[in-house]
């Protein structure tokens, strides 16, 4: 079957390699449909330790983290429910020597990688999601036995935006979720989120007043940069900024220290690897059990914007498309971005 594999100078090829034939105990064969290209794909190709150790790679070097399609056998000791169903796979959630995927024509992963998906929703819209909504998950899972009672999520219509906005709602937690623009706020309100700022000129000072009256004092931000140094002072007492993503790029934050006094400011990094949701399998089989009766929310959709076939991997990887959607890898030959948008029109009319 083809695949996309890492080559030893981090870039990637189209291979030829076997297509997996019985799933191993544990383990499901996946026929996969589509595979978003997310923001980590491209981020550890180029900077392998980008969260402490280089994650492993599987016997045939295939990259790709995300993806959906259908299962067409399990293994030995899979719970039945698997069998047959169309799943969204995160790779990270499982893995083990016999893993071969995600980026392929048939994956090869533990089940414990998979969500199941409902019949009436289609694979290819969670086909980037997974990764998202687990670390959402996880992230509430962990800021609760932390002690905090509210959120404030800096990049807030990304797509780990989108499904913590939804995962807060369904908890009743709290949250406040920043964007960068008038048009993502009321994208946010028509979803049914209810605070929402725009970082513009004062946004702070709502900041203050609403982080105070809701008691948000974990941050979960996807950003960094100087918008960090712009709300630390607006943060309540004993508040904690979780850096998990970086979409500002290489800008430093700037935090005075005397913040960090007056404040009891703690900063410290999130990864859904390390956290207790993905490590421990007890917790995983829960977290997944759970999302699986919330997935069909919209706010979990994964946003597709051009769609390639695996041997247009140069120009998938390249290809940067606008309003947060992702550039896919789909087994059916790829519909140009003006289809693609078209349908998600008159999805949202
Ligand atoms: N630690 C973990 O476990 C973990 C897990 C998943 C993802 N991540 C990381 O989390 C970050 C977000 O991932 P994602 O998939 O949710 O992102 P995404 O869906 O691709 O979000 C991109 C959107 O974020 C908004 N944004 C806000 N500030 C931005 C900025 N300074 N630069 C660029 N875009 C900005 C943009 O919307 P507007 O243009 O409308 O403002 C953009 O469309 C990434 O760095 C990713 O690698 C970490």
């Amino acid at each position: 079957m083809k695949a996309i594999c890492v080559t030893p100078s981090r870039t990637l090829e189209v291979r030829d390699i076997p297509t997996p034939g019985e799933p191993a105990a544990g383990h499901v064969l996946v026929e996969m449909d589509a595979s978003a290209i997310n923001q980590g794909d491209k981020t550890f190709l180029r900077m392998p330790t980008a969260v402490g150790n280089p994650l492993a790679l599987d016997r045939h070097e295939v990259w790709g983290a995300s993806g959906a399609g259908r299962v067409i056998a399990v293994g030995a000791g899979v719970p039945a429910d698997y069998a047959g169903k169309q799943v969204a796979v995160y790779r990270s959630l499982g893995r083990s020597a016999e893993s071969v995927g995600l980026w392929c024509e048939r994956a090869h992963v533990p089940c414990s990688a998979c969500l199941i998906l409902p019949d009436h929703v289609r694979a290819r819209d969670y086909c980037g999601s997974l990764v998202n909504v687990m670390t959402a998950y996880a992230f509430l899972e962990e800021i609760a036995e932390a002690g905090h009672k509210g959120v404030i999520v800096t990049a807030g219509n990304s797509a780990t935006g989108c499904a913590m906005a939804s995962l807060a709602r369904s908890r009743k937690l709290p949250a406040i979720f920043l964007v960068r623009t008038e048009a993502a706020r009321r994208a946010l309100i028509q979803s049914g989120v209810e605070h929402v700022l725009v970082t513009e000129e004062g946004f702070t000072d709502r900041l203050a007043a609403l982080s105070a009256e809701l008691a948000t004092t974990a941050v979960f931000d996807g950003v960094g940069g100087d918008l960090l140094g712009k709300i630390a002072p607006s943060l309540p007492m004993n508040s904690t900024i979780y850096a998990y993503g970086f979409l500002g790029g290489a800008v430093p934050i700037a935090i005075p220290s005397v913040l960090f006094m007056m404040k009891n400011l703690t900063m410290r990094r999130f990864s859904n690897f390390e956290s207790r949701t993905v490590k421990e399998q007890g917790r995983l089989v829960a977290a997944l059990k759970t999302l699986e009766s919330l997935i069909d929310d919209p706010l979990f959709v994964t946003r597709i914007g051009e769609e390639f076939r695996l041997d247009q991997i140069e120009q998938a990887m390249a290809c940067e498309p606008s309003d947060g959607a992702r550039a896919v890898l789909v087994a059916a030959p790829a519909r140009r971005r003006s289809d693609v948008a078209r349908r998600n029109d008159e999805q949202a009319a």
